[in-house]
């Protein structure tokens, strides 16, 4: 059953953002608005608002955003349908719900009794090891020498699998699981053409289950404990419906809390280095589990943190080869540095030999960034070979412009010069080279947004607003659901960006700060009957706009004024369009004040108070113009080099003082007359 989309909507009504965020945070009214601390991220100042007309919240600090529904989901770590209904319980909403279809049920149901079954087995494995001969002989004991407390074999749920071709199966079989979801869930291994059910897939090993962010058990490990070439240490479920290794970490659910509060995330490569680290007071990590990382996983982290240490074991081989492939995490715009350990030491075992207050200090002081941390080990390994160093810089320069934060660029840009005693400006010219092949490859695939380049998501779902089916508890746990591409994306990325990152000319300032006086103010009234739209669009009659998605908007504005129709923000927020949505809910929210820099380079005079609206409306024409006419001027002064006769150019040069008497004029009109 899912609920129905009337019944949505009732809620949506009902639940005010104000009355629902309150029940969670202790809000205060800020003007139009009310501010609290986050709860989504640690802080003393509070950076979150609450925006009662438009009904959505925003941290300015990380990013959180979304309507009431995300918040609930958010706060608790629930899904969409648990979220609505908790709603529907807080307004006394009756909830009415719809058959799926067919094919929906039939996913939806195999997709709970996978839940049900792996539960139970995890239950019937964590029974074997505390109630069962063998497994308190083989498997507690192992548990015990390792030195997992009672305490936290309860928190992993650890378990142990008789060593027996079918215990398991025969008792769920019993039961009445049927052999067929036993063996979609991984737990049963059936042989084409054998006359009997099959045979369970975990025997003899400890059981390690694996959780997804809302606490169901979608998977498990299971460790040998014999030594046994033929038999791989680790055993791992299969891919299933409900388990997909690639999005999946060890440890997110109990790790989560440790990770929002501490805003910062540790990441390691075993099952027991999450246990023992916990062990230890060290809550905040998770494994990914003997796979290199993946871009899914990454988000999952960003989802909580935008700070990640790796935890790093292993010979300086497999370090090099893990390089390359931590620039996806550069790229999802998270910070990540880096801590070695001793040959032959893995977190699990350098932090029983060395006890956890000198495990912290290890963490603290071996902790480097990954671009110090990477050219260093590509320095070392260069020696004095200028080739090789010429290969370096290329190398570290290529992570540096994958940081989708230009001030942080910047930084980088500078440490590594003094590493590599090379010229900065080399660097950053290299860097630029990089970003514009990045930005052409990016801007041939989706128009450009805003400047800080991982904004965008190709997890094809998004928003705040899913409109998938109600079985999206399990959206914690594939595909991380609609807020892959959360809100905006990237929320660590401080919104002030560095105004000399060339991806963005002032041109396409210019359309932004355009367009979103109509999306945030255009059904607004100027006077009795003319609504900024109507306004705006007089003055602009015959302009395009050059970024595809603002010239689209502007082109709905148009359509619809010439049927009579003012577009709302509304309509904008409930867009189909996720990015749309997005970019509705950043020009709502975004924080006006931007900084002095970018006020004085690209004269943005963002409008926020409505009472002067009209001469805003009016300057941003003006400046729009102004904006077009300068782009004519550079073309004129490019045209003016390559002029082959002394007529063309003379041409050329009346048509440039032409646009520079409107620009002056436009500029003085402006209030920022330019020398
Ligand atoms: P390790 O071999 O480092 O194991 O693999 P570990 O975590 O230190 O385990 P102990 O201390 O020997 O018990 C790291 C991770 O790689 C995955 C597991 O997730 C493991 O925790 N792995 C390893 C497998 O999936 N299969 C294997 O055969 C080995
Ligand atoms: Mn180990």
């Amino acid at each position: 059953m899912r609920i129905n989309p009337e019944t949505v909507e009732r809620i949506k009504q009902a639940a005010d953002i104000v009355e629902v965020v309150g029940d969670f945070v202790s809000l205060k009214k800020k003007g139009a608005n009310y501010g609290a601390c986050c709860p989504f991220h640690n802080e003393k100042t509070p950076s979150f608002n609450v925006n009662p007309v438009r009904q959505i919240y925003k941290c300015f600090g990380c990013g959180a955003a979304g309507d009431s529904i995300k918040f609930v989901m958010d706060i608790d770590g629930i899904g969409y349908g648990e979220a609505l209904r908790y709603l529907a319980g807080k307004y006394n909403i009756e909830i009415e719900e719809e058959e799926l279809t067919d094919e929906e049920t039939i996913r939806q149901n195999v997709r709970e009794s996978l839940y049900i079954i792996l539960n139970y087995a995890k239950n019937y494995y964590q029974h074997q090891l505390h109630n069962s001969d063998e497994g308190q002989a083989i498997g507690l004991s192992y548990f015990r020498e390792r030195g997992f407390t009672n305490e936290i074999r309860k928190k992993f749920e650890l378990g142990y699998s008789l060593d027996n071709w079918d215990a398991f199966s025969k008792e769920a079989l019993e039961k009445g699981y049927s052999a067929e979801i036993l063996e979609k869930a991984g737990l049963l291994i059936h042989k084409e053409g054998s006359h009997t059910a099959g045979y369970d897939r975990f025997r003899g090993r400890v059981i390690f289950p694996i959780h997804n962010v809302a606490g169901k058990t979608i998977a498990f490990g299971a460790r040998i404990l014999k030594s046994d070439k033929n038999q791989p240490k680790y055993l791992n479920s299969p891919e299933t419906e409900v388990y997909h290794k690639s999005e999946v970490l060890y440890g997110i659910y109990q790790a989560k809390n440790a990770i929002r509060s501490l805003e910062h995330c540790y990441l390691v490569e075993g099952y027991t280095d999450v246990i023992s680290l916990h062990q230890a007071g060290i809550e905040n990590v998770v494994a990914s589990s003997g796979t290199s990382l993946t871009v899914e996983q990454i988000r999952l982290i960003g989802r909580f943190t935008p700070n990640v240490t790796i935890l790093y074991d292993g010979d300086m081989a497999g370090i090099k080869a893990a390089l390359r492939g931590l620039d996806l995490v550069l790229e999802e715009g998270l910070n990540v540095n880096v801590v070695l350990f001793p040959d032959n030491e893995d977190p699990d075992s350098y932090v029983r030999r060395v006890g956890a207050e000198a495990f912290k200090e290890h963490l603290k002081k071996a902790s480097k960034d990954f671009i110090t941390f990477k050219t260093e080990i590509l320095l070392q390994d260069a020696g004095n070979d200028p080739f090789r160093l010429a290969a370096v810089i290329q190398e570290v320069v290529n992570s540096i412009v994958k940081i989708p934060d230009a001030i942080k660029r910047q930084v980088f840009f500078h440490r590594t010069s003094e590493m590599m005693r090379v010229d900065e400006q080399m660097l950053i010219t290299e860097g630029n080279k990089l970003l514009r092949k990045q930005q052409t490859a990016k801007s041939n695939e989706r128009p450009p947004r805003q400047p800080n380049g991982g904004q965008q998501s190709s997890s094809g779902q998004g928003g705040f607003v899913p409109d998938g089916p109600d079985d999206l508890d399990t959206l914690f746990s594939d595909g991380f659901g609609p807020f892959a591409g959360e809100p905006d994306g990237n929320p660590f990325v401080p919104e002030e960006v560095a105004p000399e990152t060339f991806q963005r000319t002032k041109l396409h300032y210019q359309e932004e700060a355009f367009v979103r006086l109509l999306v945030v103010h255009g059904a607004r009234e100027l006077e009795p009957t003319i609504t900024v739209c109507q306004y705006v669009l007089g003055q602009i009659e015959g302009i395009e706009l050059k970024d595809p998605v603002y010239s689209h908007l502007l082109n709905l504005f148009r359509e619809n004024f010439n049927r009579n129709n003012v577009l709302t923000t509304d309509y904008f927020l409930q867009h189909s369009e996720v990015e749309i949505r997005n970019l509705t809910i950043e020009w709502l929210t975004q924080k006006h004040e931007l900084s002095e820099l970018w006020k004085e380079k690209y004269e943005i005079y963002v409008p926020f108070e409505t009472d002067v609206l009209d001469r805003t409306a009016f300057n941003n024409i003006l400046r729009l113009k102004k904006a077009f006419i300068e782009e004519k001027m550079k073309v004129c002064l490019k045209q003016a080099v390559h002029a082959q006769t002394e007529e063309e150019q003379h041409a050329i040069m009346t048509e440039y003082m032409f646009y520079k008497g409107i620009s002056m004029a436009a500029a003085k009109e402006l209030g920022s007359v330019i020398g």
